[in-house]
């Protein structure tokens, strides 16, 4: 029950279909959740971990079960393509596995003494309550990377989802608790970020905030965490580029220059909204590009021959598309795109052609900011240590990525480029769960999440001591 009768749409980007209706929660509820889960935590933290982790493996199966229902909610409430819905509800069933299996591991450290008859060890301690600050780009996947994680660590969790995502939001949630997760383990609170998110980052009570969202978010959920020195675990933005080198496979790098611009209409923060072109590749490229984007069947996400689904709404559309203005005001070539799609059904939803600039200079806005669209940028180099500047040359440090046959090369990028993910010879996008996922410089500050990184994010260490000499034995001093 909400504390406010206020409630809010979730509404279909792709035509306006409504989703479902919301409450529109606020301060009291997060207090209220955050009291209830500080009480929970108290009795999750002493179940055993492999216990945490059965659960969990059965939050997994239940997930496969419902995979194709969530799948096809997702393309209607977020947008995406079918194949992509699926391929979110996998990553998080793919989480949920991997992390289930550390409720048999969560390994620790023994380490001998300097001093006898001691024995040292270091064991993972849950945090407490952590706070969920997530996205709808990734409305399943995400939450999963929070949410599973923190429960087979022992923390219990209050959830913030995105406000256009609720639904999805919802469902993962009901399906956690009816795999067995106690519900007062896993709450949702809804509603936006300045209420019900800036309480979760000041409330006393939680002790970790993890938060997917922009660089500008992060900045204030920082602030407002600071004052309760909680832990801060930031995922923020990209501004991720493909190098292609004149030694390339073209069409290789076509392909993924397509999937990693255009995939989920732009909106990945690993997305490629920038494209690096070596002077013997630029002319052939563009031609390449502009001719795939051009063949791109825009359309709502549910139907089988669409390739690009809607942007995630109104005013995401027109911030992307006030970029195409930006870029075109600063001298950038408009090679396709750079309007909204507004063609039959198509204006019933938030629809953006593909859009590829070329003669892009890397300082141009185009090249630096984050358009989070279906928006690409391709710039002219001469060699490899100009693309890696230029690669590396924006605030952002996430993904990055070169297509070339040269070894040299690419043993040179892996180590150049200053980004927390490197792909060769595929693009910008495609994570796996059971590696570190973040990025360095503006995109976070110092954590991962997914793999093994993610446990340090929702754990704290404890190093035990335990003396069984019988008698004072005094470390640094004593031989
Ligand atoms: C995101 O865009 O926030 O690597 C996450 C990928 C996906 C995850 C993206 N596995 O693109």
């Amino acid at each position: 029950m909400a504390a406010t009768t206020e409630t809010f749409e979730s509404t279909s980007p792709a035509d306006g279909e409504t989703i479902g209706v919301f409450p529109k929660q606020g301060v009291e509820d997060v207090d209220r959740a955050v009291a209830r889960a500080k009480e929970a935590y108290a009795r999750w933290r002493l179940v055993p971990a492999p216990k945490r982790g059965e659960i969990l493996y059965r939050f997994a199966r239940v997930l496969e079960e419902e995979k194709d229902a969530l799948t096809e909610l997702m393309t209607h409430e977020m947008g995406k393509v079918r194949a992509e819905a699926g391929g979110d509800v996998q990553e998080a069933i793919d989480i949920t596995y991997y992390m289930a299996g550390e409720g048999r591991r969560l390994f620790g450290h023994t380490t001998p003494s300097e001093l006898p008859d001691k024995w040292n060890m270091s064991v993972r301690t849950p945090v407490g309550v952590v706070g969920a600050i997530t996205p709808w780009n990734f409305p399943i996947a995400i939450p999963s990377w929070k949410l599973i994680p923190a429960l087979v660590c022992g923390n219990t969790v209050v959830l913030k989802p995105a406000t256009d995502t609720p639904a999805l939001a919802e469902r993962f949630v009901g399906l956690l608790h009816e795999a067995g997760i106690p519900e007062d383990v896993v709450q949702i609170v809804h509603g936006g970020g300045s209420t019900v998110g800036d309480r979760m980052a000041r409330h006393p009570d939680i002790r970790v905030i993890t938060l997917t969202g922009s660089r500008e978010t992060g900045v204030k959920v920082l602030e407002a965490g600071a004052e309760t020195l909680k832990h801060v675990h930031l995922e923020l933005g990209g501004k991720n580029a493909i190098i292609v080198m004149d030694d390339a496979d073209l069409d290789l790098a076509v392909d993924g220059i397509v999937w990693s611009a255009f995939g989920t209409s732009g909106q990945r923060c690993t997305a490629a909204s920038r494209v690096i072109a070596h002077e013997r590749a630029y002319d052939a490229l563009q031609k390449k590009l502009v001719e795939r984007a051009e063949a791109m069947r825009l359309g709502p996400g549910w139907e089988a021959d669409t390739d690009v689904g809607p942007v995630i709404n109104k005013s995401a559309l027109e911030k992307i598309d006030s970029y195409a203005k930006i870029g075109q005001d600063e001298g950038a070539k408009l090679l396709t795109g750079g309007e909204i799609a507004t063609d039959g059904d198509l204006d019933k939803g938030f629809f953006y052609r593909p859009t590829v600039f070329a003669d892009v200079d890397a300082q141009m806005r185009i090249a630096q900011e984050e358009i989070f669209g279906p928006v690409t940028a391709i710039i002219k180099v001469r060699d490899l240590d100009e693309a890696i500047n230029v690669s590396n040359g924006i605030k952002y440090g996430l993904s990055s990525s070169i297509f070339t046959r040269d070894v040299n090369a690419a043993f040179r990028a892996m180590r150049d480029l200053e980004a927390g993910i490197t792909y060769v010879n595929a693009g910008t996008i495609g994570a796996e769960v059971h590696l570190p996922f973040g990025g360095t410089k503006d995109t976070g500050n110092g954590h991962r999440e997914a793999g093994q990184a993610a446990l340090d994010v929702f754990t704290e260490w404890k190093s035990i001591y335990v003396d069984y000499s019988g008698k004072l034995q005094r470390a640094q001093i004593d031989d």
